[in-house]
């Protein structure tokens, strides 16, 4: 199902994620960013064990890798969660193991959501750590395609204040015993125009359930998390795809950016907000054109 009689840069797909896959060509999309259902979490779109998970986790990820580009790369973010309080369960540790032997994982990576609400399993008689990271589980060829001057950080006022105050060439030991020259160090950002992102994004999630943001999904993934994957692994006019995509997250955040997107959900509903979405996308990258 397409976009409709425009030729839209979009195409959203009805159906199951595994039989919608195995219709697109070998070789033919250059990245996927997707948050999948997770194992163990009851949500109105479904309940998978461990075995579950895996057994629907596993052969989507052996036809993303037949559709991506061979320089292309897929990003999964998935969270822990616990059994019972004390006790996590191993599947996120599994799969990121099994794609490591199966595949290859890039660099690993983070969203960590500095918004975490101090509520499930961390209360005050349990006292455990208040959960607020996600795996991004990013696998592909380990010279896949990657633009890191696409994602660059802004410059801290102390990187900024380094390059002020110190001597050119000032070169300093470190513990490991690298000497390190910090005015070339803080120079770079300047060159670059940004800093070298870290292995964690930093984002909050503000999608409370039917909060505007989340589209009308209970379980949306932060547009700014996508917006960084998508431009970080999608060459110029390149092709985003999402197999879970939705209220389409990462589908808004292709568009804005100018790339084309395939998106894949199961139930209807998501679509219906991941076209109108899309649409107002479409708009809003236009107007940031003109
Ligand atoms: C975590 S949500 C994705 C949220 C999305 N990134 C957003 O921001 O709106 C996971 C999605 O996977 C979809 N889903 C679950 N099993 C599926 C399957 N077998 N095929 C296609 N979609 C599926 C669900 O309907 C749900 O919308």
């Amino acid at each position: 199902m397409s976009g409709g009689a425009i030729r839209r840069p979009w195409e959203l797909h009805h159906g199951d994620a595994l039989e919608v896959l195995a219709t697109l060509p070998d070789a033919s999309v250059d990245s996927v960013v997707t948050d999948p259902p997770y194992a163990h979490v009851k949500r109105p779109y479904g309940y998978w064990t461990e075995e579950e998970w895996f057994a629907l986790m596993k052969p989507v990820v052996r036809e993303v890798r037949r559709i991506l580009k061979p320089q292309g790369s897929a990003v999964f973010i998935i969270q822990p969660n616990s059994e019972k309080i004390g006790r996590l369960r191993p599947w996120v540790f599994d799969f990121v193991s099994w794609c490591c032997r199966e595949w290859n994982v890039v660099r690993d990576a983070y969203w960590w959501n500095y918004t975490a609400i101090p509520s499930a399993g961390c209360d005050r008689e349990n006292g455990l750590l208040r959960p607020s990271i996600k795996l991004c589980v990013w696998v592909g060829e380990p010279d896949c395609y990657r633009n890191q001057d696409a994602i660059l950080w802004s410059e801290s006022e102390h990187n900024a204040a380094q390059r002020a105050t110190t001597r050119a060439a000032q070169r300093e030991p470190c513990p490991s015993g690298y000497r390190r020259d910090r005015f070339k160090m803080a120079s770079t950002a300047l060159e670059r125009g940004g800093v070298v992102p870290f292995n964690v994004f930093p984002i909050p999630n503000c999608h409370g359930n039917g909060s505007h943001s989340g589209n009308g999904h209970e379980a949306a993934t932060p547009l700014l998390l996508c917006r960084k994957w998508v431009r970080y692994l999608t060459p110029p006019g390149g092709v985003a795809l999402d197999p879970f995509c939705g209220a389409g997250a990462t589908g808004e955040a292709a568009i804005l950016d100018g790339f084309r997107f395939i998106g894949i959900d199961r139930h209807a509903p998501y679509l219906a907000s991941a076209r109108e979405r899309l649409e107002r996308a479409a708009r809003q990258s236009v107007l940031v054109m003109e």
